[in-house]
């Protein structure tokens, strides 16, 4: 098994199992220095119990550093599933999930990851109140992928600027990879702003999807042909470890930002990124447009208002080039330093006695 106490800082991980609705779970709290933990419920038929675990650890961590730079007063933890959601996905399993959410007493907020949808997250709210991502008509947020889409664009337009000199896409050529819920979107901005977009997916409905809606988007037959087209950007928005060293040494662009979650393949991609020149916008950074609005969510949702929050990305992108400048540093690990910065002094805070609160809480620090 995985070795949690001694690799990783995470506060809590919960197995839940039901066994008449085949319920396996696992819910990794990775930090609550920030508020009540929030991510996403992945649903996946991993190979193993083990891959499980290492997914929900590390995917949990990465929503503390996700939540922090996004400027929410929540921390980091996700959840996951054990099964295939095509198949195994039934009310009573969702619902057994859901009290298991409730069990924690909202030191975990639960939404839509890969393989869970607003329709889940409605069935999952009936047994806990501590869900975020239902449908609209349910007082939800809804589709996360609209403001996910907003910001990644808004972390271009502030690489652009650092580039180029101006926050726009204008007469550049960005290339992206995936289609989907969130690709589709950043092409409609992409375009408003006057780029051309070449784009490439394995399914080939979600090409025709775009390509009927937008002539003039070109296609690629693939990322590896994507990655050596003469591009500006290259947009990552399928799946995790879209840089490996090959990718990186092929790449045209000068910048990289795009939605998908965990882009660097392995430790290290990010300095092949700088000694070749290629501005690297952390997606953990410029992807956070989805939590903010299922964040939203919890004290009643405003779209517009979310949206204005999304727009801040622009600025923390921007402040993050600015540091990796100044500390001579990849812009990945910029990254890294402000998010733990901003959890180490917002959570030393609780050290100022609040008339109310716990003293063992006001004591520690
Ligand atoms: N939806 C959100 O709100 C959100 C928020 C944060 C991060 N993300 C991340 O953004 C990425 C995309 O999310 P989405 O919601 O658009 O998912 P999606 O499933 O709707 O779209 C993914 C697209 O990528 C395509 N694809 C898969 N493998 C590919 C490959 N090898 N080459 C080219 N295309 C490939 C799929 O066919 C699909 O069209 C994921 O990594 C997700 O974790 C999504």
């Amino acid at each position: 098994m995985t070795d949690v106490f001694g690799t990783g800082d995470h506060e809590q991980v919960v197995f839940c199992h039901d066994r008449p609705s085949g319920l396996r779970a696992i819910i990794a709290i990775h930090s609550t220095a920030l508020g009540p933990a929030l991510g996403g419920t992945r649903f996946h038929p991993y190979s193993s119990e083990k891959d499980a675990l290492v997914d929900v650890l590390h995917l949990a961590a990465a929503m503390s550093y996700k939540n922090a730079l996004a400027g929410l007063d929540h921390g980091g933890g996700k959840a996951v599933i054990l099964g295939d959601p095509t198949r195994d996905k039934t009310e009573v399993l969702l619902r057994a999930y859901g009290r298991f959410v409730q069990s924690l007493g909202g030191r975990y907020i639960t939404a839509c990851d890969v393989g869970t949808y607003v329709k889940d997250m409605d069935i999952v709210a009936r047994e806990s109140e501590f869900v975020t991502g239902r449908s609209v008509s349910n007082g939800g947020a809804g589709d996360s992928s609209i403001l996910t889409a907003f910001g990644v664009y808004q972390g271009m337009r502030a690489a652009a600027e650092h580039i180029w000199g101006t926050p726009t896409l204008a007469g550049r050529r960005v290339g992206i990879s995936g289609v989907g819920k969130v690709g589709t979107v950043l092409v409609d901005h992409l375009l408003a702003d006057g780029a051309q977009v070449i784009v490439a997916d394995i399914n080939d409905q979600a090409i025709e999807r775009i390509t009927a809606a937008h002539p003039e988007v070109a296609v690629a037959p693939d990322t590896a042909a994507l990655v050596r087209e003469p591009i500006d950007v290259y947009a990552p928005c399928a799946l995790g470890s879209a840089l490996d060293d090959p990718t990186v040494t092929a790449l045209h662009a000068k910048i990289v930002c795009g939605g998908a979650n965990n882009q660097l393949e392995h430790p290290g991609v990010e300095k092949l990124l700088d000694e070749r020149g290629i501005l690297y916008a952390p997606d953990y950074v410029v992807n956070a447009g989805g939590v903010v609005q299922v964040a939203d969510e919890i004290g009643g949702f405003d779209f517009h208002r979310a949206k204005a929050r999304v727009a801040k990305i622009f600025d923390t992108t921007r402040e993050i080039f600015k540091f990796a400048e100044r500390d001579g540093v990849p812009p990945a690990v910029a990254a890294d330093h402000l998010a733990e910065r901003r959890m180490s002094e917002v959570s030393r805070l609780r050290k100022i006695l609040v008339p109310g609160s716990r003293p063992s809480e006001a004591r520690q620090g």
